[in-house]
């Protein structure tokens, strides 16, 4: 018999990925994906530990779900509830203390273990899964079901060693780990097969890929990039998320000579001040980070970047602050997320002396405004200009779809409801800080066919 599963995803995409995953995972014992909580057989809430009052959202959103498990108790029905991802590895035990009618919690290392943990649930010994195997989850996934879009995510690597002083990652989802080329590979086609013509290759640290390549020596992310290239029909690969110190120069050359490789890269740095750096464990100094980017530039000269910040880290002065507006200043972004520091417990910076928090909101307005009007002109310069967009999905209009650019923007393209998934030529007519708008280039006009994706 069929049943009806619901999973709720906050966070990263990797969250995203994992959701999918999941699905994958429950597929054979039935369960079939469905849109909302009401009717689920199964809820699972997969969460996110980053931001702050992380915990204390899960517990709001339980007890909402906890209402529903009571109505349908009362018609003699039964709903199963699971916590899973980041919160459900920090909180743990503690989940269940708080929220008894939860019926189970994972970490993000124990998908696989799904069945099994569902078996424990349902004779109520309410499991809580929480080890970091030492045998990887990736070994015993099963092969994707779900149908992908056009654009579909994959991870390659997992896990974090740099312990930056505010992050929870390495914490929630424990040591560095690379998955084998030649697994990665076999997804991919898969992905490429069932109509992907785009893939996201994730990872905490993606660029500090060094998974056991084909010819048995261990491969960095550009020699993995490389091989996917060969796959016939992926037109385009992209990567998230990279950090400075394992920026090597063969991905950077891989920008220059991988056409399917976009010209867009999220290369977070945090601050611009080299004393905040050194307080967050980031190991590289603003300096460094714009070597980074002019180098990738002098590879490839329309490299759009992207970054992420971090204003009123403990101790951060006006001065470091005003450092972080020159780097920002000095780099250009095509598009960034800036977010207020916020304490994470048990993290080494929740323990430093805090930056009030009025100073913070007047810091992250003055960045957040510097960034917006960077990717307003970023987005402006191509008013008038052609790109290829591979379009995804409903736009607001009707008739009309959205799409990326090589450079992550969001298009809306007129009158295109008929090219979903492909790869098409676009004029932009317009412009905003977050999308442009634009026009299909007839075919036969410019000379440029639109061209089929799968
Ligand atoms: N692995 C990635 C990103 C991890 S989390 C990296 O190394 O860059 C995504 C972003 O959330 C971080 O880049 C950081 O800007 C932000 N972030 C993480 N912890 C935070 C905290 N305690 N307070 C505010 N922002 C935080
Ligand atoms: Fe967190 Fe730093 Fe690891 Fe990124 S590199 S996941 S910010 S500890
Ligand atoms: Fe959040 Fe965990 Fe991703 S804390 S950002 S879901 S790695």
């Amino acid at each position: 018999m069929s049943k009806k599963l619901y999973i709720k995803t906050y966070g990263c995409q990797m969250n995203a990925y994992d959701s999918t995953r999941m699905g994958d995972v429950l597929a054979p014992l039935g369960y079939a994906p469905v849109e909302g909580p009401l009717e689920a057989d199964l809820v699972i809430l997969n969460t996110c530990h980053i931001r702050e009052k992380a915990e204390e959202k899960v517990y709001g959103e339980l007890g909402r779900m906890r209402v529903e498990k009571e109505r349908r108790a009362k018609l003699g029905q039964k709903m199963m509830i699971a916590v899973a991802g980041c919160v459900a590895q920090a909180e743990g035990e503690e989940i269940i203390k708080r929220a008894p009618f939860v019926d189970m919690v994972f970490g993000p290392q124990s998908y696989h273990k799904l069945p099994e943990l569902l078996e424990k649930a349902a004779a109520r010994e309410k499991p809580v899964e929480l080890e970091f195997p030492q045998v990887q989850k990736f070994d015993f996934l099963p092969e994707e079901t779900a149908t992908p879009g056009s654009a579909a995510f994959l991870a390659v690597q997992e896990g974090c060693d740099k312990f930056c002083t505010f992050c929870v990652v390495p914490y929630t989802r424990g040591a560095e780990y690379s998955r084998a080329a030649a697994d990665v590979l076999r997804e991919a086609r898969q992905l490429v097969d069932k109509g992907a013509c785009e893939i996201m290759l994730l990872g905490q640290n993606v660029n500090a890929y060094h998974g056991a390549g084909a010819d048995g020596e261990s491969w960095s992310l550009a020699q993995l990039i490389r091989a996917l290239a060969e796959i016939p029909g992926l037109k385009r690969i992209r990567y998230t998320t990279s950090h400075p110190r394992d920026m090597r120069e063969d991905l950077m050359e891989a920008h220059a000579q991988v056409p399917q490789l976009m010209p867009y890269l999220h290369l977070p740095v945090q601050s611009g001040s080299d004393r905040v750096l050194k307080a967050m464990n980031r190991k590289h100094t603003a300096a460094e980070y714009i070597v980074i980017i002019e180098s990738m530039r002098g590879s490839r000269a329309d490299m759009a970047f992207s970054g992420d910040f971090i204003v009123g880290f403990p101790g951060e002065t006006e001065a470091d602050f005003e450092d972080t507006m020159a780097l920002v200043r000095h780099v250009g972004y095509a598009g960034a997320y800036s977010f207020k520091y916020s304490p994470r417990p048990g993290t080494p910076a929740a323990e430093m002396e805090q930056v009030p928090e009025a100073v913070k909101d007047a810091r992250l307005q003055r960045l957040q405004a510097l960034l917006v009007s960077q990717a307003k002109a970023f987005n402006e310069s191509w008013v008038g200009r052609e790109m290829e967009v591979l379009l995804e999905r409903d736009g607001k209009y009707e008739g009309q779809l959205v799409g990326r650019s090589p450079y992550m923007q969001a298009v809306h393209v007129r009158d295109s409801a008929q090219l979903r998934g492909q790869m098409v030529r676009v004029k932009i007519t317009g412009a905003s800080a977050s999308s442009l708008t634009g026009e299909l280039v007839i075919p036969g006009l410019s000379g440029d066919l639109e061209r089929e994706c799968a």
